[in-house]
């Protein structure tokens, strides 16, 4: 049987954090071995609400990488490819524009939610809007049968299937493939203050690059319980973020089944809890630190890594828009 293709990525606009790292790294590391994955640096994608900021797209271009080299996703296994060098997707994107109405995209949840937290108002890029579709191409340019996503995503993954579905019907084929998401069982997780989604820009983030003392720093003052207000207190454990990232990184799960229990029944102390969550951190964040630093060291060897990526994936990407050409009648002889 042939191997399944992934594909995912990421916008180049600031470091990953830990929430990443539940909501699609983690899967990406450990499907490399089974599947053809490939991993998107979407730099087309980050200037859709970045246009007068391309210094911070370039500039986050390599920080992404280091990211992904620094958890383990191996290029050897992985085809890690820089987006603007596809020139195929741009042209996929235009094709399936008209695949799509305005009005649906108007509706797209994830979109409509994105505009609320990024503040444009009615001044919404044209580009902005459109994305989803822009997103289709580069999921269907691979042919990808998987991609691991964050919940929040999910919508926009309707949307490409929506499109798959359409151009096949349309254009009576069977060129492209109908993707389904990875989604983490663990859900999204919260910020450091509780609130529903770690962001940078909500200043709620702990980033894989952090060092020891603000990792530190940033868990000593997490929310907690805000009713647990003494030693003796009952506290809550659900929804108390010091317990949701224990779930997601503590290898000790019976270990922390007795603190969690320990915890509602009253007299365990927050400072503990903390101390506990801090050593898990700091063992899973110290080799991703190290091994930053070590690439950091060497750049062009980084670039390099991406410049043989995108060489390999425009060989697929190509032959893609050749078939989808094919099937829109557009393989003229001149
Ligand atoms: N929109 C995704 C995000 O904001 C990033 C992304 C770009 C992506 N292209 C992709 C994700 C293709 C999956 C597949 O996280």
């Amino acid at each position: 049987m042939a191997k399944q293709i992934i594909l995912t990525g990421d916008r180049p606009t600031g470091p990953l954090h830990i929430g990443h790292y539940v909501g699609s790294l983690a899967n990406r590391v450990a499907l490399q071995d089974e599947c053809s994955q490939f991993v998107m640096i979407a730099d087309v994608q980050a200037l859709t609400d970045n246009a007068e900021n391309p210094q911070k797209v370039r500039e986050n271009i390599l920080e992404l990488a280091l990211d992904y080299l620094a958890v383990g996703i191996d290029p050897k296994k992985t085809t890690i490819l820089v987006q603007s060098f596809l020139p195929e997707l741009f042209e996929l994107t235009c094709y399936y524009l008209n695949l799509v109405t305005w009005n649906r995209l108007k509706h797209n949840p994830t979109v409509k939610l994105e505009i609320r937290q990024k503040g444009f108002g009615e001044n919404v890029p044209a580009g902005f809007m459109i994305y989803p579709v822009s997103q289709a191409a580069d999921i269907t340019a691979f042919k990808a049968d998987l991609v691991p996503v964050g919940e929040d995503q999910l919508p926009v993954l309707e949307q490409t299937i929506e499109i798959v579905r359409k151009f096949n019907r349309t254009y009576q084929t069977n060129v492209l493939v109908e993707p389904k998401a990875l989604v983490p069982s663990i859900g999204r997780l919260v910020g450091t203050d509780g609130k529903a989604k770690m962001s940078k820009s909500l200043g709620n983030t702990i980033f894989l690059s952090d060092e020891a003392d603000v990792v530190a720093q940033k868990v000593k003052g997490m929310y907690t319980d805000p009713k647990h207000l003494r030693v003796e207190d009952p506290g809550q454990v659900e929804g108390n973020p010091v317990f949701i990232y224990l779930d997601a990184f503590d290898p000790d799960k019976k270990a922390l089944e007795e603190m969690k229990a320990h915890y509602q029944k009253g007299g365990l102390g927050d400072v503990v809890v903390k101390k506990r969550l801090l050593d898990v951190l700091q063992n899973f964040l110290t080799p991703i630190r190290e091994k930053r630093k070590k690439f950091a060291q060497d750049p062009s060897f980084v670039l390099q890594i991406l410049s043989e990526g995108t060489k390999k994936a425009r060989e697929t990407t190509s032959k893609t828009l050749q078939e989808v050409r094919k099937a829109m009648l557009l393989d003229y002889k001149f």
